[in-house]
């Protein structure tokens, strides 16, 4: 069955983003918006959910590094961005290798003299039946959204650690808080996220890096647009809302976690997913 998390975001850019950015503080290197100085990076960038934060962040005033195994894609989505007068670094790595995330946390050092958030965005599906799933299947899915994103956090604490301030926001999935047949692996990813979490908040937590998690729920991609109505119409019924997300839709939510106005949430879990489920 073709599920949610299979399906490839819409060309949601930074055109689809964001309202205009709020007028509020200065942030830690002056400018404005509610990330205005900080220095970000967001991994499966490229596209979709990680490309919509990244609009996002940036026009809250943030300079993101756009971290993404795709190079096409990834120079795609940056050049989507161009001209909006938006800082971003592309960067091509492959989360699961440990070195090119230290990789990409020593460029956002360099570039931007400083790491102060981290969004643990990108994530892979490789559905089926439990009886007929390969253990590639589920070492691919397990590699790239769990341990990716371990590989990706242990680089980044460094720089945070030493400057007392980060915020580190994984996306899960309601498929990880409720299980989905066909998706025993991608369930149990995203499920192993949310724990992830939950040790690194409170391991963290004295150094004021907080971290938490995000759980969308149907999100918006071209490819639900092709899905049949019977299909369809399973998912839109169980969404209170009446309606599927959009990208931008949860890089608000993401956004929210890495601002100020979270300064005393770690460690919590924010389903974005319409009140699709409680
Ligand atoms: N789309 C949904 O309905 C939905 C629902 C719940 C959760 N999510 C989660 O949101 C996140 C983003 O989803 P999306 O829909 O935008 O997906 P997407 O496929 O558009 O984007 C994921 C990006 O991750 C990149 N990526 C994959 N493997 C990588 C690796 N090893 N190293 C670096 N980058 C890698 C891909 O190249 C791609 O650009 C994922 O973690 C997904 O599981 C999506």
């Amino acid at each position: 069955m073709t599920t949610p998390d299979q399906t490839p975001p819409e060309n949601i850019q930074g055109d689809a983003a964001p309202d205009a950015p709020r007028a509020s503080s200065a942030g830690a290197a002056g400018g404005r918006g509610r990330l205005a100085g900080r220095a970000a990076i967001v991994s499966g960038a490229a596209q979709g959910i990680g490309l919509a934060t990244t609009g996002v962040f940036c026009q809250e005033g943030a300079r993101v590094v756009m971290v993404d195994v795709d190079e096409a894609a990834l120079a795609a989505g940056a050049a989507s961005l161009s001209g909006k007068a938006l800082e971003v670094l592309p960067c091509k790595a492959d989360i699961t290798k440990f070195e090119e995330c230290e990789h990409a946390v020593k460029l956002c050092v360099e570039k931007f003299g400083r790491l102060d958030i981290l969004v643990n965005n990108a994530g892979v599906t490789k559905d089926g039946l439990l009886i007929r799933m390969s253990e590639a299947d589920w070492d691919f899915v397990l590699d790239v959204n769990l341990k990716g994103a371990f590989h990706l956090t242990k680089a980044a604490v460094r720089p945070m650690m030493k400057a007392h301030w980060g915020r580190i926001i994984n996306v899960s999935s309601l498929v990880g808080q409720e299980g989905n047949a066909g998706q025993a692996n991608y369930s149990a990813s995203k499920g192993g996220l949310i724990a992830f979490s939950k040790s690194c908040a409170r391991e963290l937590a004295s150094r004021n890096i907080l971290v938490n998690a995000v759980t969308p729920g149907f999100v918006h991609t071209r490819m639900t647009e092709h899905l049949p109505d019977p299909v369809r119409k399973y998912f839109l019924d169980k969404i209170p809302l009446g309606r599927i997300c959009e990208p931008v839709e949860i890089a608000r939510a993401i956004l929210f976690l890495a601002s100020e106005d979270a300064s005393y949430i770690t460690g919590a879990v924010l389903p974005v997913n319409g009140g699709g489920y409680t």
